[in-house]
């Protein structure tokens, strides 16, 4: 056997390794969707409950995002499964909308760690008559984003956050 088939043979044992403890799910950490929005969730508390914040990378209105804060509950898994979850962010900061997500968090056989989310945006409309329009629908995936240690979400961001209150 050559040297390549060797190395490749090697990498599909250690995949086929990973350990089922390896494979549970942990929300807890910083995950960035493919719309480059970061969310960190702090620790899961053991009845499921979770607090965590949010930086969107993209808004209604164009403007500038500003982490806002998160706070949901997982299903606590059984033997084996992956645990599913809903939180909501109130962007509270910048905006009078809520956004509520509900997911499931995927553990392939390398380890990688996938969350698959559904969201509802629902934006403060002035009237009964504008109801109709004020929620959309849509699909966030997240992975793990790594980090070295002590970084944490407004430090990895070049958000408005910022620069928008220059120092005295
Ligand atoms: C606003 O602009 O008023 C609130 C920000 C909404 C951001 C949405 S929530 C769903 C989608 N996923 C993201 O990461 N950002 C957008």
């Amino acid at each position: 056997m050559g040297k390549d088939s060797f190395a490749v043979v090697l990498a599909m044992v250690l995949v086929a390794c990973v350990s089922p403890e390896e494979r549970k799910c942990q929300l807890s950490g910083l995950w960035r969707n493919e719309q480059d929005s970061l969310m960190e969730i702090s620790v899961v508390s053991s009845n499921g409950d979770f607090r965590g914040k949010y930086l969107t990378q993209v808004t209604l209105t164009g403007t500038c995002a500003r982490a806002s804060p998160l706070k949901g509950a997982q299903q606590q898994p059984s033997e084996g499964g992956w645990p599913t979850f809903a939180f909501t962010v109130h962007w509270d900061k910048f905006s009078n909308a809520t956004t509520a997500f509900v997911g499931q968090c995927f553990v392939d056989t390398g380890g990688k760690e996938t969350l698959t989310t559904m969201w509802m945006l629902r934006e403060a409309v002035g009237s009964l008559q504008e109801d109709w329009k004020a929620t959309r629908v849509g699909r966030n995936v997240f992975t793990r984003k790594r980090t070295s240690k002590g970084k944490i979400l407004p430090s990895l961001s070049t958000s408005c956050e910022d620069t928008s209150s220059p120092a005295p």
